[in-house]
């Protein structure tokens, strides 16, 4: 049987450079290989924005907009939105009945957000269980393949002990999901920090060219550089981590004159802007055109979402007969 693999994101704004280079690439390349599901993870964003959840519908549609304009194929994947397959709040709550709470409060990567968004009160009882959902997303399709982002791999690990313990009870149901993490080493934002819309510091794949090269202008590159014949350090250099990322070919020659110090800053950012311009024009170009069919995106979404739904529903068909509710 073809493999199947699903992976998903949160609606929280427009998608920028990070999300290409560390999930899009990836998917696309998955398309080709095996059955792939896509999902927009709704039920996840609402754990966070749950105060004021307003854009969550106009962010979705932004989302299979940045989607498409990057290459994933509609006819290949099944797109689809989370809070459309109730299912996926029916298994939520079956795991959660089988998850000792101890494995969630031990998760790194919940105890790191809670301490990154300030601003939100996390301390809620979704939040914990925000792995236990994210587990049902990829057991409801059997999906074994999940291409992710190395902070989300503690909630991998966790929907794994969760397979072997759903298993153990119910009987052989599930396989263990394996990750399949991006090649690319994590792009920072424009100050240096991990690039997040929250941290106001992301180069958004719908920025224009002339958006784009201003922000690349603003970024700090190694403090110690001065004068451009001073000798750089471009392994703490932001610019340096995008040249690896979008300027691969000359990212060996860019790194002895910045060691050497025969290039200087200004010329090294005007050489990546027009890197990354040239990479994005064509999802830019995509992206326009496809923002002038509102219907044609939510027929796809509609479509996904009536093929997602029936897989779902034959597995919680499985799971109910296995746990013994009355048939
Ligand atoms: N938690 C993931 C993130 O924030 C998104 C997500 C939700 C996901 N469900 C998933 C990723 C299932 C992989 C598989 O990036
Ligand atoms: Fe960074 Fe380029 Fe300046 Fe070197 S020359 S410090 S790599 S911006």
């Amino acid at each position: 049987m073809i493999k199947r693999v699903l992976s998903g994101m949160r609606p929280t704004g427009n998608l920028h450079l990070g999300h290409l280079k560390g999930a899009l690439e990836n998917w696309q390349l998955l398309q080709d290989r095996y059955e792939c599901l896509y999902m927009i993870a709704d039920w996840h964003a609402l754990m966070s924005e749950y105060a004021s959840p307003k854009n969550l519908a106009e962010n979705t549609y932004q989302m299979i907009l940045d989607w498409l304009a990057c290459g994933i194929d509609p006819e290949k994947n099944i797109i689809f939105c989370q809070s459309k397959v109730a299912s996926h709040a029916e298994l939520y709550l079956l795991l959660s009945i089988i998850t000792p709470i101890g494995w969630l409060e031990r998760n790194p990567t919940y105890k790191e957000q809670i301490k990154e968004l300030q601003n939100v009160d996390l301390s809620t009882h979704g939040f914990l269980g925000y792995p236990i959902l994210q587990a049902g997303d990829i057991l409801l399709y059997k999906a074994t393949i999940v291409p992710i982002g190395v902070d989300q791999l503690p909630h991998l690990e966790l929907t794994r002990e969760i397979v072997r313990r759903f298993n153990h009870f119910y009987g052989k149901t599930f396989e263990p999901p394996e990750a399949i993490l991006t090649e690319t080493p994590k792009l920072p934002g424009t100050d240096g920090k991990k690039m997040s819309k929250s941290y106001n510091n992301a180069i958004f794949i719908s920025d224009s060219e002339s958006a784009t090269e201003k922000k690349i202008r603003s970024m700090i590159t190694d403090p110690e550089r001065i004068h451009p014949t001073d000798k750089g350090h471009p392994d703490v250099c932001n610019i340096f981590s995008f040249q690896v990322a979008f300027n691969l070919e000359r990212v060996k020659e860019i790194e002895a004159l910045c060691q050497e110090g025969r290039i200087g800053c200004v010329i090294c950012k005007n050489e990546l802007s027009s890197c990354v311009n040239i990479a994005l024009k064509e999802i830019r170009e995509k992206r326009k055109v496809l923002e002038k069919d509102r219907k044609y995106l939510l027929d796809i979404l509609d479509e996904g979402n009536r093929k997602a739904v029936k897989i779902a529903g034959e597995t919680m068909a499985e799971i109910r007969e296995k746990v013994g509710f009355y048939q």
